[in-house]
């Protein structure tokens, strides 16, 4: 197999679309650094990536970046799918998971957290003060008391209270993803999206990922998804590149997901490329209808390069480089 060979089966002969938008290598073939910040669901991203891009602009790093970032959509009360003002499981109750990963591989994540505002916030302690990555339930919430937050209202939002009187009053036990407003709207679409994941890469060239979700709308009392789970929902190699995941947590569970998104990155291919394998990965092993369930990918590599891919039509995502959050539509395999 000749050189050229090797490069196509590689993926490394052609430029991703996303990397005209990227950044590569300048003439003496040094990797200038540039910060850039990118999150799932572009609704959500032109909220967050401003915060996110002010701390990176300002040689801030990419950790408080993508905390602080996410933090936007945690706070929003009318956010469906992330922060205390999310729609509850069937039980009644707003369970909150979410995870961060910095540069050097420590990690910190929470699940199944109540009445805490800040689940990103949590899980950056459970990473910082901590001797364990990975705290649940009561013991999350009175460490995140301890660490300085309130306890919240266990009240519904009005938008969760009226969407869970309208679940109840169908009493479909079944949990979903795709909250439907339109049956014939994609499962997990831009107006009714899980997770806020948001990767960047700071000034320095570290990188670092934050995901936090309210999982499953109606979904079992306890159950947790993918977002917390590092290697799922996020996953950041500093010397390779971050990913993150929106969708059923369940397949990206099956999937290590992030992880083997990142692990692609590290055989050499693109970003896009990389979310791809992983979601044909999915589409492959998934004992479920491939068309009933979405699953999107981000991905961001050293050179700054970034791509997505997605199971069905629907998922976008938004991206910094400058002040402006510029949206992108991923490739769906179906
Ligand atoms: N992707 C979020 C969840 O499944 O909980």
């Amino acid at each position: 197999m000749n050189r050229r060979e090797i490069v196509k089966l590689l993926g490394l002969g052609g430029l991703s679309f996303y990397s005209k938008f990227g950044y590569s290598k300048n003439k003496s073939n040094k990797i200038p650094i540039k910060p850039i910040v990118l999150s799932t669901w572009h609704n959500q991203s032109i909220k967050a990536n401003p915060i996110a891009w002010q701390i990176l602009s300002q040689n801030g790093s990419a950790l408080d970046a993508v905390e602080n970032g996410v933090q936007v959509c945690e706070n929003d009360i009318n956010n469906c799918c992330v922060g205390l003002g999310a729609y509850p499981d069937r039980d009644g109750f707003v369970t909150l998971d979410a995870s961060i990963m910095n540069h050097q591989y420590e990690i910190g994540a929470v699940a199944a957290l109540e009445r805490i505002k800040s689940p990103i916030h949590t899980a950056r302690m459970v990473m910082e003060k901590t001797p364990h990555v990975f705290i649940v339930g009561k013991g999350a919430q009175d460490f995140a008391l301890n660490q300085g937050q309130n306890l919240e209202s266990s009240d519904l939002s009005p938008n969760a209270l009226n969407a869970y009187q309208n679940w109840l009053s169908k009493s479909e036990y079944q949990p979903k993803i795709n909250i439907e407003k339109n049956q014939n709207t994609p499962p997990a679409n831009e107006f009714n999206h899980d997770t806020i994941g948001m990767i960047a890469m700071d000034a320095n060239g570290n990188l670092s990922g934050a995901c936090t979700t309210s999982g499953m709308a109606f979904k079992m009392h306890g159950r947790v998804g993918d977002s917390p789970v590092i290697g799922a929902g996020l996953y950041v190699d500093n010397a390779i590149g971050a990913a993150t995941a929106t969708g059923h947590g369940e397949e990206v569970i099956r999937t290590c997901g992030s992880f083997l998104v990142v692990e692609y990155m590290r055989r050499g291919f693109s970003p896009e490329k990389a979310c791809k394998l992983a979601v044909e990965r999915i589409k492959q092993i998934t004992p479920r209808d491939p068309k009933s369930i979405q699953v999107g990918f981000i991905a961001l590599n050293k050179k700054g390069e970034f791509g997505a891919y997605a199971l069905q039509k629907g998922f976008d995502f938004g991206v910094n480089t400058n002040d402006e959050t510029k949206k992108f539509e991923a490739l769906a395999l179906i």
